[in-house]
């Protein structure tokens, strides 16, 4: 999609807007999909990157499952066209009541204690269930992204699968599946491969699987100076090995991944207008614009990185920007000491690679409305979701706006 689209989608659907480019999602499933030579390859989208029923469902429409994490996404993965036997709910400190709503809808339950499992054994004897494992071995662009190791609190240890097994004998259970996910954002080959080979030993003393779940944590290069993962030698290696386990234990199995943030992240621009120019005497010069740390919290939270354009002046004078949100937090920044082409106020910058983890992390801090969002699929734009207003936000509470004198 070109800058000059995005200006023009700025100025007809006002700003602060996220904006999605259907295009950039195909080519994502499409890299993906042609990467991954193992025949019996399964995709599921890790709907937490975007929930946007519009992306959701083009992305099941491409042949993807969902993985999810809350029972509401299991039901925005049906609502969204999804196959309920496609839909495994990954479920981090599940309650019972997460347990039981998921367990109704018909997807699979994916356990990461061994205290759920006993309960899930309890309720459901005999049930399908598949175990997620912790490998390890974590990676990712962020120490709060590495779900691996001992010091995350996901997954049941790899050590502990004769316990897993007791259990699973125990209350008669059928274990289809064994799943690990090490972290999110890495760009190495590495990481991954290390990972497999754990879970395959796992596998290996399992009798009868269906599946092996990989998760997620396919990296996208922020940084302009950053290389691409190289996503098809990591889809042939993970291919070769797989096939060659199930064909050395004589298994046949299904080989499943959950990216999320690889299919959707570089096709979000997050549309921002400069309000406020302030230079300081030391010589910093912040720009502040329409939006902030309640829409796109990734900078303050991760210390991430996202390319900003200016799409109103391309070809200015390069000039280093403090760029920083209109929320009362002092961490509110989109970027600090940027080289961006020279910035006025009234300008229209480009946040880019927006598209995961963006407006699913948005709040109604300070009660700022959550930007619009918009969607672009070809020669087609249209408006999505409109800005929120705070009448639509309190209209959520019971009694919201009963005055004192009433
Ligand atoms: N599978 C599981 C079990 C996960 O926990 C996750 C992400 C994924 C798959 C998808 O990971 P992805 O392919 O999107 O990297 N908010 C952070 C990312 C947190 C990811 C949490 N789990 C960020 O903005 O970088």
């Amino acid at each position: 999609m070109n800058n000059r689209t995005l200006l023009q989608i700025a100025k007809e659907h006002m700003t602060p807007a996220y904006v999605y480019d259907l295009e950039k999602v195909r080519e994502q499933i499409t890299k993906l999909k042609n990467a991954f030579t193992y025949s019996r390859t399964r995709f599921l989208y890790a709907i937490k990157a975007n929930f946007n029923p519009y992306l959701v469902k083009e992305i099941v429409k491409n042949g993807f499952g969902i993985d999810a994490v809350s029972p509401e996404e299991v039901e925005c993965g049906i609502l969204c066209g999804a196959e309920c036997s496609s839909i495994m709910f990954t479920g981090n400190n599940m309650s019972n009541e997460d347990m039981k709503e998921v367990h109704r809808y018909g997807a699979l339950l994916n356990i990461d204690s061994l205290s759920r499992l006993e309960k899930f054994g309890t309720f459901y004897p005999g049930s399908d269930v598949c175990i997620r494992f912790n490998p390890d071995i974590g990676a990712g662009n962020h120490k709060h992204n590495i779900t691996g190791g001992e010091e995350s609190k996901f997954g049941i240890s790899h050590s502990q699968l004769q316990d897993v097994l007791d259990i699973i004998n125990k209350y008669n259970l059928r274990l289809v599946g064994i799943h690990h996910h090490i972290g999110s954002g890495w760009l190495d080959v590495e990481s991954p491969l290390n990972a497999l080979e754990i879970i395959l030993e796992v596998a290996s003393i399992i009798p009868k699987l269906d599946f092996i779940d990989l998760g997620g944590g396919f990296g996208i290069p922020y940084k302009p100076d950053k290389e691409e993962l190289d996503v098809n030698a990591l889809g042939n290696q993970i291919s070769e090995k797989f096939l060659g386990f199930c064909k050395n234990k004589d298994k046949e199995l299904e080989l499943r991944l959950e990216p999320g943030r690889y299919i959707v992240a570089q096709a979000g621009h997050l549309l921002v207008k400069v309000t406020t120019i302030k230079e300081n005497p030391q010589g910093r010069i912040f720009v502040g614009v329409d939006s902030g740390m309640n829409h796109m919290i990734r900078v303050p939270l991760y210390d991430a990185y996202h390319r900003i354009i200016n799409l109103s002046n391309q070809n200015g004078e390069q000039i280093a920007y403090d760029i920083c949100g209109n929320v009362c937090e002092s961490s509110d920044f989109f970027a600090k000491s940027r080289i961006i082409s020279e910035i006025r106020e009234g300008d229209i910058l480009s946040i880019e690679d927006t598209g995961a983890y963006g407006f699913a992390m948005s709040s109604d801090y300070q009660l700022r409305s959550r930007p619009a969002e918009v969607i672009v699929d070809g020669n087609e734009i249209f408006l999505s979701r409109k800005r929120e207003t705070l009448k639509h936000l309190l209209s959520k509470y019971e009694r919201p706006t009963q005055s004192h004198q009433s």
